[in-house]
């Protein structure tokens, strides 16, 4: 028995503290009607970081955004027709759009790693609901599961797998959905189903026509992770930097006193942090990429904590370019 547990039950007064939580940046888990969700304030990046860091995750998976009132969207995303009409049908409910950012949306770079799109949901369960309507805030929030575990049901589930790595866990008994919801791609042409979820593409398709499955369909990429091509910034990256020539900005990390040149420098985090590194790597990375610099030098970077989700990302964006 573990007495330290933060399993709560929802009571107007726990879900208020648990609202005054989400808005100080920590970390909640909720009751959704698919599975129980890791919550944090999408629109801040430490607390976003933090969601990764108590995952255990060595990637930067893009995280749902969830909202109570599909309005609330408009500030993040450009909608649709087809995001209109399958809202007003399945809305709230177990189905996640993905579609453009808005250029200026206040949401963590680092909640869609990088990507320029967002994945966005309005949850069913009447706890989420009253949560994220307490906050005023986009909630991000992942299955609240430690990386390689299944998705959690039951708070029971959440507490065995994240343990004190979140602040308190709300108890809405069992998720009645008990899989993730549906992810369609509604950012391009032909929708398309990057994860089978809660609602199933004959339900999708004998509304709108014509739904590719990412899954199956030979015309589209084969898993849900190819179709994310990953942010990377225009100007060639060059990693393990110890020193940058004069003509290359200059991402540093810890202390950069012994690291010379570059023709700007931006420290992701002076103190050597890797949840603080993480939380400014996306902005950090985009102000730097300017066609003013011949390339971005990336100072070497832990492999402790995010670091490894950090450095993974950087790989990618240094590798060979499709
Ligand atoms: O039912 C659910 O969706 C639960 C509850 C808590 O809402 N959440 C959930 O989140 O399953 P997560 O992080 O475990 O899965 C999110 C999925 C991942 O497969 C991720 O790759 C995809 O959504 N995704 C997120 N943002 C995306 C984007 N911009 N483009 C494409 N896929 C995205
Ligand atoms: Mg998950």
């Amino acid at each position: 028995m573990n007495f330290l547990s933060p399993i709560v039950h929802p009571t107007p007064e726990n879900i208020a503290k648990a609202a005054a939580l989400l808005q100080a940046g920590k970390l909640v888990a909720f009751p959704t009607e698919t599975v129980y969700g890791l919550g944090a304030d999408a629109t801040n990046d430490k607390a976003v970081a933090s969601i990764y860091e108590a995952k255990g995750r060595p990637q930067f998976n893009p995280l749902i955004i969830h909202v109570s009132e599909a309005s609330d969207l408009h500030p993040f995303v450009v909608w649709n027709d087809k995001a209109e009409f399958l809202a007003g049908i399945f809305w709230p409910g177990p189905l996640t759009f993905v579609l453009p950012r808005k250029p200026d949306a206040p949401i963590s770079l680092l909640a869609s790693a990088g990507l320029d799109t967002l994945a966005v949901r309005c949850p069913h369960h009447p706890v989420a609901r009253e949560l994220i309507l307490k906050t005023e805030l986009p909630i991000a929030a992942p299955s609240a599961n430690s990386s390689g575990k299944l998705s959690p049901t039951l708070a029971a589930h959440v507490a065995e797998s994240l343990g004190d790595n979140v602040e308190m866990i709300l108890d809405g008994g069992p998720a009645h959905v008990g899989v993730e919801s549906t992810v369609l791609d509604l950012s391009g042409d032909v929708p398309t189903i990057l994860r089978h979820g809660g609602v199933t593409i004959e339900d999708l398709s004998a509304l709108i026509g014509t739904v590719r499955c990412a899954l199956h369909d030979p015309m589209a990429p084969k898993s849900p992770g190819m179709l994310l091509s990953h942010y990377a910034p225009t100007l060639p990256l060059r990693l393990a930097a110890t020193e940058a020539s004069p003509s290359e900005a200059f991402l540093t990390f810890g202390d950069d006193t012994a690291a010379k040149g570059g023709a700007k420098r931006i420290n992701l985090s002076p103190e050597g942090d890797p949840m603080e590194a993480a939380a400014n790597l996306f902005t950090y990375l985009r102000q730097l990429d300017d066609p003013a610099f011949s390339g971005i030098a990336v100072m070497p970077i832990t492999e402790k904590g995010l670091g490894a989700a950090i450095n993974d990302r950087l790989r990618r964006a240094a590798g060979p370019r499709e």
